[in-house]
């Protein structure tokens, strides 16, 4: 059957991604375990993410955890270039169904766990080289759960978390906290591809954690 692009599965940075438009999308959304707080598509600040681990990349077999993953396609673009080890978490366990299968047909395996920002523990937390996370902080009540979070993963020794945003009031909020309290780096990014976004990097190195990732 003939598709119009829009409904086509795309190889965007090397990675097939379906469209929400895409009949097999369409489907798994109509369905009542639909995701529910906005992982019903692809967002475009992991993009951002992607270019600046293209410039500083993680040492091979670095741990990531992706938070906020919705259909996790940045942990399959650091499986894919980095051999990274990958974990997506998110709040909503029915955006995994959608993970799942553009992990199967970019050939990438990417561990899940349903889980809240603020509820990780330590435990796990610690066992997390770099977490990432493109447009998660876009409610204002995202900003406390983030921020316990980011002092959780400092504390646990995570060495790098890095939070994309095209610049929604929340994330700003957070990223003035987390510069004040962390000397996080905000940095101001754009991309031409697939389509021209402006947004920004929130940077936090851990100050006690001995190497970069
Ligand atoms: C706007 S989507 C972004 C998804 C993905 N990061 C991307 O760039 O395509 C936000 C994601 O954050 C998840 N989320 C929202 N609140 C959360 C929370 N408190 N803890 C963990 N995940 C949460 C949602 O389920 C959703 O998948």
């Amino acid at each position: 059957m003939n598709q119009s692009p829009s409904t086509s599965i795309q190889n965007i940075r090397g990675l097939d991604i379906y469209p929400p438009t895409h009949p097999r999308i369409q489907k798994m959304l109509a369905k009542a375990d639909a995701p529910e707080i906005h992982g019903d598509k692809v967002w475009f600040s992991s993009y951002f993410i992607m270019d600046y681990l293209d410039a500083n990349p993680p040492a091979p077999k670095t741990r990531i955890m992706e938070i906020g993953c919705g259909w996790g396609l940045l942990s399959m673009y650091c499986a894919q270039n980095f051999q990274a080890r990958t974990l997506g978490v998110d709040a909503d366990k029915n955006v995994f169904a959608f993970l799942e299968l553009h992990a199967k047909r970019n050939h990438v395996k990417v561990k899940t766990k349903a889980c809240r920002f603020e509820n990780l523990k330590p435990a796990l937390l610690t066992k997390q080289d770099l977490i990432l996370g493109g447009d998660i902080c876009f409610w204002d009540e995202l900003v406390e759960p983030l921020h316990t979070l980011i002092a959780n993963a400092l504390a646990a020794g995570v060495k790098r978390i890095i939070i994309a945003d095209p610049g929604r009031t929340p994330f700003l909020t957070l990223a003035r906290r987390c510069r004040r309290l962390y000397k996080g780096k905000l940095k101001a990014v754009n991309i031409s591809k697939p389509r021209k976004h402006e947004g920004y990097l929130l940077i936090i190195d851990n100050p006690f954690a001995a190497t970069s990732p």
